[in-house]
């Protein structure tokens, strides 16, 4: 008799709702210097699950419902940790640091004397070196409360690394909560003067992953200028209106409406890739963006305390990254709207700063709140 209640308790138990946020950890294999490396997957109360591994900070999945309620993958990555060793890997996912986006030509001048950093794209370099962030293993812990799932993952990168000074030691926080958003908490500190710009890297495509281009996908940003580049994609230093360009986002607007047009700034980037100069300054956690998948009807919003936004429109895929579940990842298959400071900001006084001195706390913090156009 009570071996049976035991048996009808047990089967409740495993076939009742997920009702409780809860964190699960398992091996993803090995980084280049033989430290592990996890997989941690993160679930809220509604079902919603986001993977992340401690191997650059990467966020290797997040499943959404759609308005049926259909739950499908919506970022672009790799089954498995070998993926994302590749060398072709476009940083799908990842913590980008020390330094997001370019610095023209690698070189920088801070307290009067001059850096040179790694140069990996063109003439510059781009995403903190040849081992970034993204390439480097965190050490990560996790727990689960009633507010959500959490994952802080911790990383040191000692003084002159990929020739950056000071020791600047990095913590991000990943929350996954009940209202199906995803918080992003960077800190930092160091012990001399340097430059930071922390972001997350992700490739979205709300129709979910592999399943066709993100052209018809419809962007608002809540950004009336930009930073115009040159063809090696650096801001000259000009903040430009976006009225009357293809860069207007201020009203929601299918990415591929104007993506084709004949513009010089268009074709440098050889589509959307650009910083969008926020209209709130920065400071405030404010809504930045929002992502409209009119077929599946998931809304995706963006808020952020960082002055800035990079759209991507995925210009550089090209069918060469085989993705998740046997996707084959073709141009423009996924958008990533990396919250940050403008690129290049070492270079231009005017843009806002991205010094960061000892005795000073940096904190940034993303959201990523998932809903459909139902709700
Ligand atoms: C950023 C850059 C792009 C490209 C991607 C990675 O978004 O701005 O130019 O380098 O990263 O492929």
């Amino acid at each position: 008799m009570k071996s049976l209640a035991l048996i009808i308790m047990l089967s409740l138990f495993y076939s009742a709702p997920h009702t409780h946020p809860a964190v699960k950890k398992k091996p993803f294999g090995k980084g280049p210097d033989g430290k592990k490396v996890f997989l941690y997957t993160l679930k809220n109360k509604n079902g919603v699950e986001v993977q992340i591994s401690n191997y650059g900070g990467t966020i290797v999945s997040i499943k959404v419902p759609d308005r049926k309620g259909h739950m499908d993958d919506v970022v672009l990555g790799y089954d498995t940790l070998s993926g994302y060793l590749e060398k072709n890997n476009p940083y799908f996912g990842a913590t980008i640091g020390r330094y997001g986006n370019r610095i023209a030509k690698g070189t920088f001048r801070l307290d009067g004397k001059e850096y040179h950093v790694p140069i990996n794209n063109g003439p510059n370099a781009l995403h903190g070196g040849i081992r970034g962030f993204d390439k480097r293993v965190w050490s990560g812990k996790d727990h689960a409360d009633g507010d959500g799932a959490h994952l802080a993952i911790h990383y040191v990168s000692k003084d002159g690394k990929e020739g950056y000074p000071g020791t600047l030691t990095a913590d991000v926080e990943f929350t996954l909560t009940n209202e199906n958003q995803l918080k992003i908490e960077y800190s930092a500190s160091t012990d001399k003067d340097t430059v930071l710009n922390l972001t997350n890297h992700s490739y979205f495509n709300l129709a979910g992953q592999g399943n066709g281009d993100i052209l018809k996908h419809k962007l608002k940003l809540y950004a009336s200028r930009f930073t115009p580049v040159d063809a090696t994609l650096i801001p000259t230093g000009e903040l430009r209106k976006v009225s009357g360009t293809p860069f207007d986002f201020t009203q929601a607007t299918a990415v591929g409406e104007h993506i084709g047009q004949e513009d010089e700034q268009l074709k440098s980037g050889g589509g959307y890739d650009h910083n969008f100069v926020l209209d709130s300054g920065g400071g405030k956690l404010t809504l930045a963006a929002e992502v409209i998948e009119p077929t599946s009807g998931r809304k995706m919003e963006v808020f952020t305390t960082e002055p800035g936004v990079q759209f991507y429109s995925g210009n550089f895929l090209d069918g060469s990254n085989h993705g998740k579940n046997g996707k084959v990842y073709q141009h423009r298959y996924g958008l990533c709207l990396e919250t940050q400071h403008f690129p290049d900001s070492p270079n231009h006084p005017d843009f806002p700063s991205t010094v960061l001195k000892p005795g000073e706390h940096f904190h940034s913090t993303t959201v990523y709140r998932f809903t459909t156009d139902s709700q």
